[in-house]
């Protein structure tokens, strides 16, 4: 697990009476987070995600954890599976982004499944990515970064495929306050950094570009991605947005 994530996760856990807590892990994905939660509470954790990997679910299972975890398949947007109140803390990484892809115009919606179920008093902490489009480009590496996620967002609509949504975090904020949420502020936990996922990135829009009837804007799009690629190798991997958290209290 990365350290700017392991660091917030500890700031949390120091702000919170840890006794027996009840933590929502929104949503589970590769069950890093989880398996992080689960080895700082001796209480439970719930992680919830609408579409549950069995390689997290099982790594989960493996891990031999001290204290129990219940994999959800549900939506956070409506959790009838948690009682209002009923959750002590909820830690939700790189999931925000995600909500529009599986579940669109349901992000408010999260928001107030959040404040129902979590305990007054109770912490709220997302950590996502600010947005690339209107990051600033210094160098060649920030441009192609960005320039492949337009591309990427332009293959994956034209093909009719979901793909995440840049979400700022003082719209979240706003949102949040709009919910009841109290306390609520971000702070940037990360300066950009050098992604591990660009080349499958690739991968994904060449696979997309498969399914263009189109030959001619296949053919376009494929010279594009191919030359990004080839940027890359050139100018220095694509790079990542900086990290923000959100700290929000019920
Ligand atoms: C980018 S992953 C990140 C997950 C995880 N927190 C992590 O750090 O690995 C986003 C996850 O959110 C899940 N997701 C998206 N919308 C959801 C929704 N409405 N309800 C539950 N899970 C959702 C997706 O299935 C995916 O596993």
């Amino acid at each position: 697990m990365k350290e700017k994530i392991v660091n917030v996760l500890d700031q949390l856990f120091q702000k919170l009476e840890n006794n027996n807590l009840r933590v929502l892990d929104a949503a589970m994905g590769g069950g890093n987070v989880t398996l992080e939660l689960a080895q700082r509470t001796n209480g439970k954790v719930i992680s919830v995600d609408i579409d549950p990997a069995d390689s997290a679910t099982k790594k989960i299972e493996d891990a031999n954890l001290s204290s129990p975890v219940e994999v959800v398949k549900g939506t956070l947007a409506s959790m009838d599976f948690l009682q209002d109140s009923s959750i002590d803390t909820i830690v939700s990484h790189s999931t925000i982004s995600s909500i529009p892809a599986e579940t669109p115009f349901k992000v408010q919606q999260v928001f107030k499944e959040f404040f129902r179920v979590l305990n007054p008093g109770g912490i709220l902490l997302i950590i996502d990515y600010y947005p690339l489009e209107s990051a600033a480009v210094r160098t060649k590496a920030d441009e192609i970064a960005q320039d492949a996620w337009r591309t990427y967002k332009a293959v994956a609509e034209l093909v009719g495929d979901h793909h995440h949504e840049e979400v700022p975090p003082e719209w979240v904020c706003e949102t949040l306050r709009d919910t009841g949420f109290k306390d609520v502020y971000h702070e940037k936990i990360s300066e950009r950094e050098l992604s591990d996922t660009f080349e499958e990135y690739i991968e994904n829009m060449l696979h997309y570009i498969s399914n263009i009837e189109d030959d001619e804007l296949s053919r376009a799009f494929r010279m594009k991605i191919l030359k990004l690629e080839r940027d890359a190798r050139m100018y220095g991997k694509s790079e990542y947005s900086s990290t923000y958290c959100i700290w929000a209290t019920k």
